[in-house]
């Protein structure tokens, strides 16, 4: 089944984004959408609230807010677990031992800094696209430096 999902380039790996295109596309995803922005705290925030109580929240808000970041609308078949699989383990570390081929496991350093971001279901996938590309109202997150 054909679906959506939101590919995020962390900022320790916008300078591989040629790289990690390359392995999007070979993958058989078509890129609809893209946009690199800079977010404010309040934005990662809002981005991230369901990880607000976790104790990697601050760390994470300091690493997502530290340089731009690429945000793509993804669309192929179940294309949410699809590009999870292609994003591997959430912790880079254990990409590298467990899924070798993986993005984090290419371009990621750690459990924070682990080079992109995958929605996890369908319902995220499509919060976390308008979060980016709003369909109707605001602009999104402004392009600032
Ligand atoms: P992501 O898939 O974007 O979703 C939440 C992010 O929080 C995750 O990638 C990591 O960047 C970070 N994260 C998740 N778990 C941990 C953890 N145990 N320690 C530190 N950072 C984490």
């Amino acid at each position: 089944k054909k679906e959506k999902t939101l590919a995020m380039i962390k900022p320790d790996a916008v300078t591989k984004l040629g790289s990690i295109i390359e392995a999007i596309l070979d993958t058989g995803f078509t890129i609809t959408k893209a946009k690199m922005v800079k977010l404010s705290r309040a934005e990662a925030m809002d981005f991230y609230s369901e990880h607000q109580s976790k104790s990697f929240f601050n760390d994470l808000i300091n690493f997502m807010t530290s340089g731009p970041i690429i945000a793509m609308e993804v669309i192929g078949d179940e294309a949410v677990a699809s590009w999870r699989k292609l994003l591997g383990p959430t912790n880079s570390t254990v990409a590298r031992s467990d899924s070798p081929e993986s993005i984090r496991a290419r371009f990621g350093t750690d459990g924070t800094k682990n080079a992109a971001h995958g929605s996890d279901s369908i319902a995220s996938a499509a919060r976390e696209l308008e979060f980016f590309f709003p369909s109707s109202g605001g602009r999104g997150p402004k392009n600032t430096a």
